[in-house]
């Protein structure tokens, strides 16, 4: 078992723009739990590595950069955490969809997804955890309590992730966010280390008519009907 067994953990993942980063904040918040957005550490491992200048084909060298990470996540209300690289305040930089575009080139390597498995596993803590990414309930929390799939039609995908760019200043093409998407989602699926994919014992839910908060409850209700307790 490589989940600390007594604490809670919920997975929630998913493609780009299925809102499983803003559920999943929302979720953490709500019960009090701590919260892992897995792909801050393959974002922040393409940032560091492309600051380092090195060659981004070589997994070798981008591994050990994953390795040598010093990182810290500072929680924010209502938002997404900040994100510190060896002391130093990262911001937006992460959000872009070069740095996306690049996470998702380094997370095909095996070595790459080796050298970040522990440290996301280490963020089970007590009293729970609520973690987002693409295995989370496949390969990193196989244990897990509660196992989400977020999915949403691609068009309205794009929008939010239209949405959330533009509100952070970015000057993003709609037409060509919808290619992105598709190009990311076609890798994270098709890679051989833990694609991205529904857990087998995952409750799919589709966002594509619901607000946040909607999917947010539709959540919490399953998790009642585990456990018939925290909420
Ligand atoms: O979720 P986000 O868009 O920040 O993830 C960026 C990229 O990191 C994804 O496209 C995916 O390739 C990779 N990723 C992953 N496994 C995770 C989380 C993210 O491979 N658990």
């Amino acid at each position: 078992m490589t989940e600390k067994k007594q604490v809670p953990v919920i997975t929630v993942d998913g493609p780009s723009g299925s809102g499983k980063g803003t559920v999943g904040q929302m979720l953490a918040q709500k019960l009090g739990w701590h919260f892992l957005d897995s792909g801050a550490l393959y974002r922040i491992t393409a940032f560091a590595s492309q600051a380092q200048g090195i060659d981004m084909t070589d997994e070798t060298q981008v591994a050990q950069v994953a390795k040598d990470l010093d990182i810290k996540f500072i929680p924010q209300k209502n938002a997404p955490p900040s994100v510190s690289l060896a002391g130093k305040e990262i911001g937006d930089a992460l959000r872009t969809e070069e740095i996306a575009e690049l996470a998702s080139q380094v997370a095909v390597m095996p070595q790459v997804r080796a050298a970040l498995l522990l440290k996301q596993q280490a963020f089970a803590r007590l009293p729970g955890l609520v973690a987002d990414g693409r295995d989370m309930g496949t390969n990193v929390f196989p244990a897990a309590r509660l196992k989400i799939y977020l999915t949403a039609n691609p068009e309205i995908r794009a929008q939010r992730r239209y949405k959330q760019l533009k509100e952070k200043g970015f000057d993003v093409n709609l037409a060509r966010l919808l290619e992105e998407i598709q190009v990311r989602d076609a890798r994270d699926q098709a890679r051989t280390v833990a694609p991205l994919k529904p857990a087998v014992d995952a409750h799919i839910l589709d966002s594509s008519g619901l607000d946040a908060q909607e999917v947010v409850q539709k959540v919490l209700d399953l998790l009642d009907s585990k456990t018939g307790s925290i909420k």
